[in-house]
């Protein structure tokens, strides 16, 4: 009979046989201190997660860490009733496993112990947390013990975490002295401001050191390895992890599966906020930080991470290929109800590019891949180095050690594929790696080719113990390792970084792949200029996809008239790429014509993806022959985050050759003031205007701006507008006049210049 049901008809025999293990387990103690009882309560106990892995887990638990002076109890719980809840956990319970090195009767004995210590009861109400509570007080009072801690497992889906956490709060939270650990599962938010949402919840109920926020893909062995890796080979990774060797760094989740009776949840997430937002995001942090002096800190290693949010540049709708399998609108169809035309245009296929903003990987790109319905379940994250190297000698008579032609490479395996276990794949061209002693060299099948070379080629361990990622989640719970967790600022920086490219995405309909091998090259995609495009074209028969939003690609750029001037309108993408094309145009004129050519930029959000397109994708621009003058300037100093001067130094200046002597910005900032009207600031710019191309600026405030007769005498002004929230202005803007008493913007009319106005789709039409 189980555990738990003698339990729950004979408590007296159970408390005995729990005592009798434990006495047992002290005798094994020998001289070691005892630690104190913890209790683990499993919320969601009969659930799929729970089942599959969180019991195991804890298990495991038990069987490292008994033996060392730790007290247990564990208790299952659910809404299901009593005795139905009963019967799922034995069965649970009975289907344990040991590691491969413990002989069956040991392992017997083990699950015998494990099973008499745990418990299933229904949770429900606060006054169940109570009864809870006291159970656990009464438990560690009879015997003798003090309480350490409580962990709460939340394998329950996120709209009952509140109330959980409400009941925790005020009715089972342990003594004074013990701590608290709740540990949750994803999804943590939709977009930032759910995410948000949840978190001030959750704050208002639990400290941030008391909150553990599961990915399980930090518990997979090869992504806990990243930082030890990256620590251990610090001297040989030294000239190494960076952008002048790197040449990118793949991050890529496959699977073969696909969303058949999860709609309901994949239709409100898709592949980007399934996988892309977290697990992926999170290995990225762990391969681009700033490795701290000591990873064994795990404050440090969660600042650093954090960091790394800070560099990452802002995504754009051009950063993302997106794709869905075929049979997608189908199942959706028929799990959700929907109407026979009914298409979805959830992505199942992401192919991101990212890239940080700071000098260790400025210009390596990051690329982050994961799909539904593809060809192999696969996982691994893949840092390619470049090759200068060029062999006179034949590829036969390369060796791998010494050969500089061969590919340089390090992958961390997650795990399936061809390998089938986790993996470190150091190329043999590179250094022999040093691995902690619990992973072993391993060989793997013959003949095995992978990311194009022999395996013979690397140098390749495995962990000589393989572990479910939850198994090593668990055990880091219990040592309170914050550092395999998502905080809280982790977690809504995450969100913020994908936020806007979610939200700009969610009209575009994703490529059609038909899934599994079928898919040949279709999802194949490259990037060039900042940007990703899919490799091949649409076939014809793909083409008719799913919803009736229109792409970019539906429409043409537009011409037309706006307060009679030229207009060009079109989808943001196309629009920036088109303005862009007109500023290297006529850069390119005025440097053949005079040998420079002046370019003064305004500042704020609209122009960023300009200059995102100036510095990546247009490589004739002749930046040696430009000078670059500021519109406007905000009254801070030039280094604040709301200066334009610092937003056109991140997105355009650090990444284009320009002389230092050719940049120009405006003098806000004098003499430790700003803005001073005795520091002369715009006369001095003014000046500085005159000298080199015209003249004449206005006086300053709040800001400091370029006059509208200076900017008259332009030959070329190009306004840009976008976004749905400026369709009020360009209505109200194209019926007033030329003075610009209110609208300073209908006073640009260039004398002789040309005037252009640049308008998307939203800005224009609404
Ligand atoms: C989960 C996603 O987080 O990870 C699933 O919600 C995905 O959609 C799963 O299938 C993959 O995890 P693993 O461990 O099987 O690679």
């Amino acid at each position: 009979m189980l555990a738990e049901l003698c339990c729950k008809r004979r408590p007296g025999l159970w408390r005995m046989l729990a005592v009798a293990v434990f006495v047992a387990l002290l005798g094994c103690l020998r001289a070691q201190e005892l630690r104190g009882h913890v209790s683990i309560v499993l919320l969601g106990a009969t659930g799929d997660l729970a089942k599959k892995y969180l019991w195991q887990g804890l298990f495991q638990l038990y069987l490292e860490e008994a033996g060392k002076g730790h007290n247990f109890s564990f208790h299952g719980t659910a809404l299901t009733a009593t005795e139905q809840g009963q019967e799922v956990v034995a069965k649970v319970l009975e289907s344990l496993s040991c590691p491969k090195d413990v002989a069956p009767a040991r392992c017997a004995e083990l699950k015998d112990q494990f099973q008499r210590l745990s418990q299933y009861r229904q949770l429900k109400t606060t006054e169940d947390y109570a009864a809870l509570s006291k159970d656990i007080e009464a438990l560690v009072q009879r015997e003798g013990l003090w309480e350490a801690g409580r962990i709460f497992y939340f394998s329950v889906p996120p709209f009952a975490y509140t109330d959980i956490a409400r009941s925790i709060n005020s009715s089972c939270r342990p003594g004074p002295g013990a701590w608290l650990r709740v540990v949750l599962e994803k999804p943590f938010g939709h977009n930032h401001l759910s995410a948000q949402q949840l978190a001030t919840d959750l704050g208002s109920f639990f400290h941030e050191e008391e909150m553990y926020r599961v990915d399980h893909y930090l518990g997979k062995q090869a992504v806990a390895q990243i930082l030890p890796f990256r620590d251990q080979n610090r001297k040989a990774l030294d000239g190494l992890w960076n952008r002048h060797q790197v040449e990118r760094v793949e991050i890529v989740m496959k699977e073969t599966v696909d969303a058949e009776g999860r709609t309901s949840f994949y239709e409100e997430y898709g592949v980007i906020r399934d996988v892309l937002q977290n697990h992926l995001t999170e290995i990225l942090t762990l391969v681009a930080m700033e490795l701290p002096p000591d990873i064994s800190s795990s404050e440090d290693v969660l600042r650093h991470k954090l960091q790394v949010f800070q560099a990452l540049r802002g995504l754009r709708r051009g950063s993302a290929v997106l794709g869905q399998y075929q049979a997608y609108s189908e199942q959706v169809r028929r799990e959700l109800d929907k109407p026979a035309g009914f298409l979805s245009l959830t992505p199942t296929f992401a192919g991101i590019l990212v890239h940080l903003d700071n000098l260790r990987w400025e210009g390596v790109p990051f690329l982050l891949m994961s799909g539904k319905a593809l060809d192999e379940r696969m996982g691994y994250v893949r840092v390619l180095f470049k090759n200068r190297a060029c062999c006179a000698q034949s590829e036969q008579h390369w060796v791998a050690e010494q050969s500089a032609c061969l590919p340089r490479q390090i992958i961390f395996y997650i795990g399936h594929g061809a390998l089938g276990s986790p993996a470190v794949l150091v190329s043999r061209n590179l250094f022999r790696p040093t691995l902690p002693g619990s992973w072993e060299e391993v060989g793997g099948p013959p003949g095995l080719h992978l990311f194009g070379r022999p395996l013979s080629d690397f140098y390749a361990y495995s962990p000589v113990r393989e572990q479910d990622a939850y198994s090593v989640l668990i055990s880091r719970i219990f040592h309170g390792r914050k550092d395999s967790f998502i905080t809280t600022e982790n977690l809504l920086a995450s969100w913020a970084f994908w936020t806007p490219l979610l939200d700009s995405l969610a009209h575009e309909a994703p490529r059609l792949y038909p899934g599994g091998a079928e898919n040949g090259h279709l999802l194949d995609f490259e990037f060039s200029g900042g940007q990703l495009s899919f490799s091949v074209q649409q076939p014809e028969q793909l083409v008719p996809g799913p919803g009736s939003a229109p792409a970019p690609s539906d429409f043409q750029v537009l011409r037309s008239t706006y307060r009679d001037r030229p207009l060009v309108t079109a989808w943001p993408e196309e629009l920036i790429a088109k303005l862009a094309d007109d500023i290297e145009a006529a850069a390119m004129k005025a440097v053949r014509r005079s040998g420079q050519f002046h370019l003064a930029l305004s500042g704020g959000s609209s122009p960023v993806a300009l200059f995102q397109q100036l510095a990546m994708g247009h490589y004739a621009f002749p930046w040696a022959h430009t000078h670059l003058w500021l519109v406007d300037e905000r009254c801070v100093p030039l280094w604040d985050p709301e200066s334009n001067f610092q937003g056109l130094q991140t997105h355009l200046l650090q990444h284009v050759r320009l002389p230092h002597y050719h940049v120009h910005p405006m003098p806000v900032h004098l003499r430790q003031r700003l803005c001073a009207q005795e520091d002369q600031g715009a006369q001095a710019y003014a000046e500085e205007i005159s000298a080199l191309v015209a003249n004449s600026t206005s006086g300053p405030r709040r800001r400091m701006s370029l006059s509208l007769p200076l900017i008259n005498r332009a030959r070329r002004v190009a306004v840009l507008v976008m976004g749905r929230l400026k369709r009020e202005i360009t209505l109200l803007v194209s019926r007033v006049g030329h003075e610009p008493k209110k609208w300073p913007i209908s006073g640009v009319q260039p004398v002789s210049g040309q005037l252009v106005w640049y308008m998307d789709y939203e800005a224009f039409l609404g």
